[in-house]
């Protein structure tokens, strides 16, 4: 009985092996453990063995029936395995990686950062929410100053120190947050939010960014001033962009000058974007005033500088030929896309 289930295994082992599809697996199947398959024959025998060898040729014949079993398992999973691999294309190109990219606002903070660095500006930063005393006391415009209307102001509603707190409106009183820290020579850069209460449209928002730029020196003139603005228009926008600097107002600088830039939009005709004037406006800028200095603690017949402020998302509208300021705030990914 052994010698024949020996045998039987042998050969039931060697065409199992050589099955490599489904139909000869089956066809395996019924051979070697159907009901007519040799094995079931054998232990249908087992019966009519001499009592004494019943047990043991039992024994044998169910051992070798399940070694069957469990040979046409392995097989069978193994051409399984095979088969996925055969389905699975390897040279089939994978699904695209969407890459993921900076804000247009975001690169555009970063390059202005990245141009004015050469010059040696610095980036530092300051509160958001602020003190009345910065945001206009010491930038020379006291409690009861007209020029307090040029900033409509957020203020903040703290019962214990009425009227002191507010949104800043502009990135100038990081300028003395700076002075108060540090002596001469200033040469920083201002990056940050700023907030007004005004009416959205196509140019203006009411949370928006400014860079402030201030340089305080020994020697320091218009024509510094002048020239670093220049160096920045050609450096950001290239050679041909237009800029105009008119005479302005601010009571922090003095004289106070506004650089514009010939409208992209239009390129000077005049269209809604640029209000019909074919110039968008910048930045403001001029020279520390006296008193500014002074309130400081700089010695204002010793030290002079200038000081700028630029609205980042106008820079970005001029870059990226947006006519609507409100789109960089859309979060629009159809927009944003477009822009990368
Ligand atoms: C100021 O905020 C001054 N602090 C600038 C300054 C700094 C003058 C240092 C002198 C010395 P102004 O309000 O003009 O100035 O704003 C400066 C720039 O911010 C504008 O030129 C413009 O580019 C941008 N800006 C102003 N209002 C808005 C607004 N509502 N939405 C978007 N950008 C604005």
């Amino acid at each position: 009985m052994q010698e024949r289930l020996d045998a039987l295994l042998s050969a039931a082992r060697a065409e199992l092996s050589a099955a490599t599809d489904d139909a000869a697996l089956e066809q395996w199947r019924v051979t070697h453990l159907g009901r007519r398959s040799e094995v079931t024959g054998l232990l249908r025998s087992v019966g009519s063995l001499p009592r004494e060898e019943r047990r043991a040729a039992g024994q044998a014949a169910n051992a070798a029936r399940r070694e069957l079993e469990s040979a046409f398992e392995s097989r069978q999973a193994e051409l399984r395995r095979s088969a996925d691999g055969a389905q699975m294309d390897v040279t089939m190109p994978g699904y695209p990686v969407r890459l993921g990219s900076l804000h247009p606002l975001t690169r555009t903070l970063r390059e202005i950062r990245r141009v004015l660095a050469p010059l040696g500006f610095r980036a530092v930063s300051g509160p958001e929410v602020e003190w009345d005393r910065y945001n206009f006391e010491l930038l020379n415009i006291p409690a009861d100053h007209p020029a307090r209307d040029m900033w409509d102001t957020f203020h903040i509603d703290d019962k214990a120190r009425p009227g002191e707190l507010l949104l800043r409106t502009h990135t100038s009183p990081v300028q003395a947050r700076v002075m108060e820290q540090i002596q001469p020579p200033v040469r920083v850069i201002v990056p940050g939010k700023v907030y007004r209460y005004e009416d959205r449209d196509a140019s203006h928002e009411a949370e928006f960014m400014q860079v402030e730029g201030l340089a305080i020196d020994k020697h320091i003139t218009m024509a510094d001033l002048r020239g670093t603005l220049t160096y920045f228009v050609r450096a950001m926008f290239g050679p041909d962009r237009e800029l105009r600097i008119r005479a302005s107002y601010f009571p922090f600088t003095e004289p106070s000058a506004e650089a514009e830039m010939s409208c992209h939009a239009c390129d000077g005709d005049g269209c809604p974007v640029c209000g019909g004037t074919g110039w968008i406006e910048i930045l403001g800028s001029g020279m520390v005033h006296p008193k500014v200095l002074a309130d400081v603690g700089y010695d204002p017949d010793v030290y002079q500088g200038f000081a700028f402020g630029m609205g980042v998302e106008r820079i970005a509208m001029l870059k990226y030929g947006v006519t609507d300021i409100r789109s960089f705030y859309r979060n629009d990914l159809r927009f944003l896309r477009q822009l990368r």
